[in-house]
């Protein structure tokens, strides 16, 4: 099985991107041939700053090995170093249609964030996201919840290019997870948890100092009642429910059974604040030492992108072939 994902280098990566998503690459590993890519070309689709970009990029290799990736037993590149994803991009542009673009609810949200300018690059992004997927003949996509409706695009453009040009990519599937797929914002929990969109204290970073994560689990937003359950009126208190399951390794239904009858919240906050802090803590541990090797980290992405081309290499020459491009082979 050939797994596939990608995670942006913007900003500092959090709690959400933790167990949506990072936490499964890792385990993931062991599954089949995965495949996993910095995606700062996506990056640039909002505002950037060019010198900041590279920073950032070392920033986020360095969490995901510190968080386990394997570089002997994983693929680890950036996207910018293997040039067929863009071109394998434009090529999928004939098979994607403006109005299901114009649908994509992460363009609509982040476009109104943008105040002064709304790029090209912004309504084209999950056509470079099915790219950088089907360029690797993926078999399963390991994401949060908030990244399906993509994943059900690049679906949609590997069948219509199949259909129109002949065979010449899988159908991925989506690996959602089945306890916090959608973490929310501490602070307004009807929102999702987001590098850009939440507040500061509505965000867990996974490098926090453990006092900052404990104050910010004190501080979280639940509501009038006492009981320690799920409920569609009580979105706060449901979410620290999944983080509290999510980071144990237990199931909502256990932790909703141990806390039954206890006197009020206080003591549950600081529990799930303790089994985050917990579970962030080795990843914390292993960042700074990674991350202040940026040869080596280097060395890991170049390494990394010459096995990732040799792959994608193989499905332009035949994506190039079915649309008419080139030589004939
Ligand atoms: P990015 O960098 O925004 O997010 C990385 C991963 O974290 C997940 N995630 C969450 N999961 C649960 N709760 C949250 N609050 C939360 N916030 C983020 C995201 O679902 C994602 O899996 N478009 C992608 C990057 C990308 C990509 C790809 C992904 C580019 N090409 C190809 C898969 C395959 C993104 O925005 O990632």
């Amino acid at each position: 099985m050939r797994i596939f994902s990608g995670i942006q280098p913007t900003g500092r990566k959090h709690l959400g991107n933790y167990l949506g998503a990072i936490r499964n690459y890792v385990a993931m590993q062991d599954e089949g041939e995965a495949i996993y890519c910095v995606v700062d070309l996506h990056a640039i689709t909002v505002d950037f700053d060019p010198a900041e970009l590279r920073e950032r990029v070392y920033n986020t290799t360095a969490i995901l090995v510190a968080a386990g990736l394997d570089p002997a037993q994983c693929i680890l590149f950036r996207q910018s170093d293997v040039p067929e994803h863009t071109e394998l991009c434009w090529l999928l542009t004939s098979v994607t249609a403006y109005g299901e673009l114009s649908r994509m609810t992460q363009f609509k949200e982040k476009s109104e964030q943008q105040k002064s300018f709304v790029s090209a690059g912004l309504f084209m992004y999950p056509v470079l996201q099915a790219a950088d997927i089907l360029a690797y003949q993926t078999d399963e996509v390991p994401i949060g919840e908030d990244q399906k409706q993509h994943l059900e695009l690049a679906r949609n453009v590997a069948d219509r290019f199949n259909t129109r040009y002949g065979e010449t990519f899988i159908v991925p599937r989506h690996r959602i997870p089945r306890v916090a797929a959608r973490v929310r914002d501490l602070q307004s929990p009807l929102k999702q948890m987001s590098t850009t969109a939440s507040t500061e204290q509505g965000k867990v970073h996974i490098l926090d100092d453990p006092d900052v994560i404990r104050r910010k689990f004190q501080a979280a937003v639940t509501d009038a009642r006492r009981d320690v359950v799920r409920s569609p009126d009580k979105p706060g208190i449901s979410n620290l429910i999944e983080l509290m399951a999510a980071a144990r390794g237990i199931s909502p239904d256990d932790v909703e059974r141990e806390y039954a009858g206890a006197p009020g919240y206080a003591d549950f906050k600081r529990d799930v604040g303790d089994a985050v802090v917990k579970l962030l803590a080795p990843v914390r541990d292993r960042y700074g030492p990674l991350r202040d090797d940026e040869r080596a980290l280097e060395a890991i992405l170049i390494k990394g992108a010459d096995k990732a081309r040799a792959i994608a290499a193989d499905t332009i020459t035949r994506a190039r072939t079915r649309t008419g491009f080139g030589r004939p082979q």
